[in-house]
C-alpha cells in the first residue's frame, strides 16, 4: 500500500478546525508537511489506507482510543527539570518565604495547591516537588498538594512512571541529581518516591474548567504558542476561576497573554497575582 504525501489543503483544513476543537491550538497552513507527517505515522497503526479513512476514523466513536494517540502526535511535549530557573529561584527563595510569613502571622492555613497546567512528562511538577522538599523542615506539617495535568495520555503516562534522561536534567548539578534520582544499568534516571509521591496526574484539557477546589500557584508555561487569541483568553479566564485570591499565575515566555491579564496584579516579568 503505498502511504498518501501530504494533506491536499483541504484535508489540512479539516484536521486543523478538529485540532482547534478539540484543542484550542490553532495550525497554521505553513505547518502542512510537518501536520502531515505527524499523521502519516498514525495511518498503518490504525489500519487507515488514507488521510480521509483516517479522518473518518478518529471523527468518529469508534475512533475513541486512535484520537489519544492522535492528540499525542500532534502535541509538542518538550520539557525539562527546572526549565527558566528563575521561575523556580522565584518560587523557592521568595514564594515559600510568604508562605511560611503569612503563615506565621495567622493570615492562612497551613494548606498550600500548586497546579502545573499543561505539565507534560512530569519534569515541571516535580521541579516544583523538589523545591518544596529543600523546604521540608520550615513546611513540616504543612498539608501540600502538586497536581500536574495535560492533554497527552502518553505525556502522562511518562509522567507517573518518573523514569528519565539526563538530557532532561541540564540545569541540575550532579549533587541534586543524585539526591533526587536513582540511575539504572542502562543509564535510566528513576525519580524517588519522596518526590514521586508528592504529585497527582490528571487529565485535562485547558479549555475545560478544572473543576477543582482553587490553587495558590498555577504554571502556566509554553503551552499557548500555538493557541489563537480566542482559546488564550478562554484558557486564562479557566486558570484565574482556579485561582484563590492571593494567588499567583506563573507565565511562560512565549504565551502571548500579557495583554489579556489585566485582572491580575502584575508582580514580575512571568509573575501575576490575583487580588
Ligand atoms: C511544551 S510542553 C510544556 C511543558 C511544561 N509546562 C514546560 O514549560 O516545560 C506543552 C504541553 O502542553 C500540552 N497541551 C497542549 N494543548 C493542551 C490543552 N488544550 N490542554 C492541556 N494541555 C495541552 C501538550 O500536550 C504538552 O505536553
Amino acid at each position: 500500500m503505498k502511504e498518501p504525501e501530504r494533506l491536499t489543503p483541504q484535508q489540512f483544513e479539516l484536521f486543523q478546525k478538529f485540532i482547534y476543537d478539540r484543542c484550542g491550538i490553532k495550525i497554521d497552513l505553513s505547518k502542512i508537511t510537518l501536520v502531515s507527517n505527524r499523521i502519516r505515522r498514525r495511518l498503518q497503526p490504525s489500519n487507515c489506507a488514507d488521510f480521509a479513512t483516517y479522518y473518518r476514523f478518529i471523527t468518529s466513536k469508534l475512533g475513541a482510543i486512535e484520537l489519544v494517540e492522535f492528540i499525542d502526535a500532534i502535541t509538542t511535549n518538550e520539557t525539562s527539570f527546572f526549565r527558566t530557573q528563575s521561575n523556580f529561584e522565584w518560587f523557592k527563595n521568595v514564594y515559600i518565604g510568604e508562605l511560611l510569613r503569612d503563615k506565621a502571622d495567622a493570615r492562612r492555613e497551613p494548606n498550600l495547591r500548586v497546579w502545573s497546567a499543561a505539565c507534560s512528562s512530569g519534569e515541571e511538577p516535580y521541579s516544583i516537588a523538589m523545591c518544596l522538599a529543600e523546604a521540608s523542615v520550615p513546611l513540616r506539617g504543612w498539608t501540600i498538594q502538586i497536581l500536574g495535568t495535560d492533554i497527552s495520555e502518553s505525556s502522562l503516562k511518562l509522567a507517573r512512571d518518573a523514569v528519565y534522561r539526563k538530557r532532561t536534567m541540564q540545569e541540575m548539578d550532579d549533587a541534586k541529581v543524585r539526591r533526587y534520582f536513582s540511575e539504572d544499568r542502562s543509564g535510566e534516571f528513576q525519580l524517588r518516591p519522596t518526590i514521586k509521591q508528592m504529585v497527582k496526574f490528571k487529565h485535562h484539557n485547558l479549555m475545560k474548567p478544572l473543576g477543582e477546589a482553587p490553587f495558590d500557584c498555577i504554571w502556566l508555561r509554553n503551552v499557548l504558542i500555538y493557541f489563537d487569541r480566542e482559546s488564550k483568553a478562554k484558557v486564562i479566564e479557566n486558570l484565574v476561576r482556579s485561582l484563590v485570591c492571593g494567588g499567583y499565575l506563573v507565565v511562560g515566555p512565549s504565551e502571548g497573554v500579557y495583554d489579556m491579564l489585566g485582572m491580575l496584579q502584575k508582580r514580575g516579568t512571568f509573575l501575576y497575582q490575583k487580588q
